[in-house]
């Protein structure tokens, strides 16, 4: 058994949902699940609740709420009554209040004017703020893949978040990073509370992962390290966050994530890829 590291946040969108790597998992120290309402065609909660019977307890479990079912198909809102009854719902079919609940992309109902998209946005903040003072939740979050049009959202109006999880790593984009640090420092928000997620964009077979080695971005030593481990190491640093959600089914590769989580950054290398993402989207004139 390994020594507990909240930096490691097992996600479960692409999980099988099977109990074997959730016994794994805390084996390896990781006591953190995230996944969310729409999961697994809305049934993860049922499912992780029945895979990881007895377990459950032994984690800190995060979710989302912001997709619903629809004439078979999944449609986004952030109607304050609907996210309130998913996080109801939510407690019954986990048969426990979940750690943190996250608004899921919110950014993709916040359409109309700014004034329109502010309230909207703010409402449906209070709706899990609220759940979470009613004890349905110990906290609420965001949780955007597109976060770029919130930092204007924010303003002195808009509750706080306990967390916020945004896109990392090499393939999150420069638009994505600049606007979930934005967002970050509007709520000043610390590491700990921002995390990462999606470190390989949901594949770590990816065709660029032959052309690139991420292990540039690790500081040497690094013998021993695979590609894969430095991409998800140097995650933590694009941008930077306190821990990531990333998926697996397998033992093997989630206990490669732990061992990756002892090197460290080489910043300046980091630095000057952020600098030619800069470039690439911001070419000078000659
Ligand atoms: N908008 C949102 O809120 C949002 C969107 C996307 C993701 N997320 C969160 O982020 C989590 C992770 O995202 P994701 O699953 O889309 O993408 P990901 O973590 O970037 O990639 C998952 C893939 O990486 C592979 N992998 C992981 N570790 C590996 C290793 N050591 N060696 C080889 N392959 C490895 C897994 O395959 P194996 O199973 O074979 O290991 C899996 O196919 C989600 O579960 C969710 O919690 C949130």
């Amino acid at each position: 058994m390994r020594e507990r590291d909240p930096r490691i946040v097992l996600g479960l969108h692409r999980s099988r949902y099977e109990r074997r790597i959730l016994t794994s998992a805390l084996e390896l120290g990781v006591d953190a699940i995230d996944t969310s309402f729409n999961y697994h065609g809305f049934s993860a909660h049922t499912a992780l609740a029945a895979a990881g019977r007895g377990l459950l307890p032994r984690f800190r479990l995060s979710t989302k709420v912001g997709f619903f079912p629809a004439d078979g198909q999944a449609e986004h809102s952030l109607d304050p009554d609907r996210l309130r009854e998913a996080v109801e719902q939510s407690n019954r079919d986990l048969g426990r209040a979940p750690d943190l609940v996250f608004l899921h992309n919110p950014e993709r109902s916040l359409t109309g004017s700014s004034a329109a998209v502010q309230d909207s946005l703010g409402t449906a903040c209070a709706a899990v703020e609220r759940a979470a003072a009613e004890g349905l939740c110990g906290g609420w979050g965001i949780s955007s893949w597109d976060p770029r049009p919130l930092p204007g959202l924010v303003d002195g109006t808009l509750p706080r978040p306990d967390a916020v999880m945004v896109r990392a790593g090499l393939l999150a984009g420069i638009d994505a990073l600049e606007a979930s640090e934005a967002l970050a420092a509007r709520w000043d928000l610390k590491p700990a509370h921002l995390w990462g997620m999606s470190p390989f964009g949901g594949s770590a077979t990816q065709p660029l992962w032959g052309k690139l080695d991420p292990r540039v971005f690790i500081q040497e030593p690094h013998d021993g390290l695979s590609a894969v481990q430095a991409t998800f190491r140097a995650a933590y640093w694009l941008p930077l966050v306190g821990r990531i959600a990333v998926g697996t089914d397998s033992p093997s590769h989630l206990g490669k994530l732990v061992d990756a989580l002892r090197y460290e950054a080489n910043a300046d290398n980091l630095c000057t890829y952020r600098r030619l993402l800069r470039e690439q989207r911001d070419p000078q004139p000659l």
